[in-house]
């Protein structure tokens, strides 16, 4: 992973080492604030608006008001990428902090808001993609605003860690066995050739490749079923995977130390991962 050297500040581009470090910074100091994480595929972005949708749905959730638009956010992130001259794959971290502040807890008067973004290079992760992925279950310890893509994520940083050190890629969280999401991804069970996701509630973040997997199950007739299921249905499932930006549609192989099914990625999670190829592609196409 490198990171590209110029970054978006304000609404303005400068070179990453021009800038200061705010020490008395909301987001830094109270977690006050929202981010994205948007994939890109050679140098183009995938599922821009619905990142940029939930961008806005996050920012009024915890009152923070930016003076950019949908538009001119929009605008901002696709010049980023032509002032990097980036044309390979990666991500934009994109982050808004209610501002720069002497320390009170409620929010400061006249604040304005601290907005940034940069460029990282990451590749796909193919080998998961072919081979999929170990998981371990963990209690969601988070709050119950999930919805918001808050800064505050010690929760699924803890739950990622010890996913890690138990050699697996994933933390599969569950609130009373009633499975919730991942530390940083969504997750799907198929049985009986129907996908099964928790609701989109409070208790979880809508996932902008979960939103593309809904439309890909309905292009190819796949029942889409917004129900929780238990920790106890994972180990009678046919398939399970999980999404995110990051992770596209990964299979899962294994949970908590037992094989699921076969332990080889399903047809299912293989056709959806098809479709997100044909979807990538459809959108670098477009913006030729
Ligand atoms: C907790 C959580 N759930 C789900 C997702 C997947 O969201 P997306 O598909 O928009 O990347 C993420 C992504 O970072 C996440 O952090």
């Amino acid at each position: 992973m490198s990171m590209y050297p110029i970054i978006m500040s304000q609404g303005k581009f400068t070179h990453k080492d021009s800038l200061q470090f705010p020490y008395e910074e909301r987001g830094l100091q109270f977690g006050d604030g929202v981010y994205e994480v948007i994939r890109i595929y050679n140098g183009k972005l995938y599922l821009l608006n619905e990142h940029v949708d939930r961008l806005f749905r996050s920012l009024d959730a915890i009152r923070i008001e930016i003076k950019q638009s949908k538009d001119e956010i929009t605008t901002l992130l696709s010049e980023l990428i032509s002032r990097n001259n980036m044309e390979q794959d990666g991500f934009i971290y994109l982050q808004v902090s209610r501002g720069t502040a002497p320390r009170i807890h409620t929010f400061p008067e006249a604040i304005e808001p601290n907005i940034y973004a940069y460029l990282v290079n990451q590749s796909r992760n193919l080998e998961g993609l072919e081979n999929g992925v170990s998981t371990i279950t963990l209690p969601d310890e988070r709050w119950q605003n999930c919805y918001i893509k808050s800064l505050n994520l010690l929760p699924n940083v803890l739950a990622k860690q010890t996913a890690m050190e138990q050699g697996c890629y994933e933390a599969i969280l569950h609130i009373d066995g009633r499975v919730t999401e991942c530390g940083s991804s969504n997750i799907f069970l198929v049985k009986d050739g129907k996908i099964y996701t928790h609701p989109a509630t409070n208790r979880i973040l809508k996932g902008c490749v979960r939103i593309a997997v809904e439309r890909f199950a309905k292009e190819l007739q796949i029942p889409f079923i917004e129900e929780a299921f238990t920790v106890d249905d994972i180990h009678d499932a046919d398939e399970m995977f999980l999404t995110s930006s990051m992770s596209e549609v990964l299979p899962i192989i294994e949970i908590d130390n037992k094989r699921i099914a076969d332990g080889k990625p399903g047809e299912i999670s293989r056709k959806l991962q098809k479709a997100y190829e044909i979807d990538t592609q459809l959108i670098l196409e477009k913006v030729k």
